[in-house]
């Protein structure tokens, strides 16, 4: 038997809009009791009464059994969350950021409290890949997963490769059709796919990372010569995420652009779509597309969380309890394309191995091996000197390695 929900909503934006939509087609034996928002000003599309910018109304309320927690602020979304664990409540929340940079925590608290914090919105929006790599994979040995997962940045890649769209009309237009972060450097730097590789990891491979731990670049850099370069080749550039297990101890995160191939699953995942490919070691490569963002994808991913709470449904985090040594290393090589302006850059970097070395005028890049500790090292001066890179594997045949 379902049990009935009695739910406080923090947050009323796009996704708690979004939710409400397709909460109110449904007969699941839910109430939203009382939604807490900012703005008590704001016109809403429900009655004034159902809404209250104190969130203690909500925390406090014995009522409340379920909180959802939809804001679009990192600490208060944590707070919030922790709050309604640590009072017995389970909590549905779609903000990666605050599930990456504090999942010790959560989980600590999911432990002491016996609560239930479920997140598969957080995770590309409507590819229900949590619940798979908790429940589908849960004995499957994986060797990658990789994936677009930040449809922002994607719809700008698309608007450009497709449709020569110019980055901040792009960016714009993304915002306007609610794809993209408050800020929008947490889409185009790869902060926002590093978030939710952080969080798939942890279910994937039973390791806790620190987001600051992990490298991301993102498409911030991204010149026309870089489009031309791709293009000319038959590639296409997508911002992907790297979750890699190297060997029985040791599993490399990284997020950077990609020069992806026609035969590669990503290079037909355009505008606001997402996909996630998973290698596994029996299964094999499989591959899951959908839309990752957006108020009702979202939504949709949101209003299964809730659904499954009925039934009193908890993450195990099994590959978590059960990790028997794998641990999170920077320690590998891989092989990129390097678009730069200034030489030194290209000595910082050391590359261990030079493929192909290109000079026409101001463009000039390089195509090579080199370890990934020097990406980290050299992060800012790339930013800087707004040199473009993207890991180039499937180019150059060369497969990711470790370094030792
Ligand atoms: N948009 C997407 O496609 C998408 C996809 C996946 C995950 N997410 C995540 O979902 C969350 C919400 O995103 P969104 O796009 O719906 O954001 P949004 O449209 O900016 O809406 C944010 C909502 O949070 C409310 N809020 C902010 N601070 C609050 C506080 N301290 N207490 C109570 N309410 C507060 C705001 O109130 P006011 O209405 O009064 O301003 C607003 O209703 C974020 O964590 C985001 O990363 C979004």
């Amino acid at each position: 038997m379902s049990k009935k929900l009695t739910i406080g909503l923090f947050g009323f934006g796009v996704v708690g809009q979004g939710l409400y939509d397709i909460i109110k087609t449904k007969n699941l034996n839910i109430e939203i009791k009382k939604i807490a928002i900012k703005d008590a000003g704001k016109e809403r599309s429900l009655p004034a009464s159902y809404f209250t910018t104190d969130k203690d109304e909500l925390l406090n309320d014995p009522e409340i059994n379920t909180i959802i927690e939809l804001i679009n602020d990192t600490e208060a979304a944590f707070e919030i969350a922790s709050r309604a664990l640590s009072s017995g409540k389970s909590v549905v929340s779609a903000s990666k950021k605050m599930i990456a940079l504090h999942l010790e925590e959560l989980l600590k608290l999911q432990d002491q409290y016996d609560t239930s914090l479920l997140y598969e919105g957080a995770v590309c929006g409507s590819i229900p890949i949590i619940r798979n790599l908790e429940e589908y994979y849960d004995n499957e040995l994986l060797h990658s997963i990789c994936g677009i997962f930040n449809g922002s940045s994607n719809y700008i890649l698309s608007k450009g490769f497709l449709e020569g769209m110019d980055y901040a009309t792009a960016l714009k237009q993304a915002q306007d059709l609610g794809f993209a972060e408050t800020d929008p450097t947490m889409d185009v730097g790869g902060y926002d796919a590093k978030f939710k590789l952080i969080i798939a990891a942890a279910h994937a491979y039973g390791v806790v990372v620190e987001p600051e731990a992990v490298l991301n670049l993102g498409i911030e850099n991204l010149a026309a010569d870089d489009i031309q370069y791709a293009r000319e080749k038959g590639l296409k550039i997508k911002l992907v995420p790297v979750a890699k297990e190297l060997d029985d101890e040791h599993v490399a995160l990284f997020v950077m652009p990609k020069l992806v191939t026609p035969d590669e699953f990503l290079y037909n995942v355009e505008y606001e779509y997402n996909g996630v490919i998973v290698q596994a070691a029996f299964a094999d490569q499989q591959f899951f597309f959908g839309k990752g963002a957006g108020g009702h994808p979202t939504g949709s991913a949101v209003l299964s969380d809730v659904a499954a709470l009925r039934y009193d449904y908890q993450y195990e985090y099994k590959k978590l309890r059960t990790n028997k040594g794998l641990k999170f290393t920077n320690d590998i090589e891989l092989c990129v394309y390097l678009r730069y302006e200034d030489d030194e850059l290209v000595e910082a970097l050391e590359f261990v191995e030079i493929k192909e070395r290109y000079y026409s005028g101001s463009y000039k890049y390089i195509i090579g091996k080199l370890k990934l500790s020097k990406l980290i090292d050299n992060k800012q001066r790339i930013s800087d000197q707004k040199a473009f890179l993207a890991f180039a594997d499937q180019l150059t045949g060369v497969s990711l390695v470790s370094a030792k």
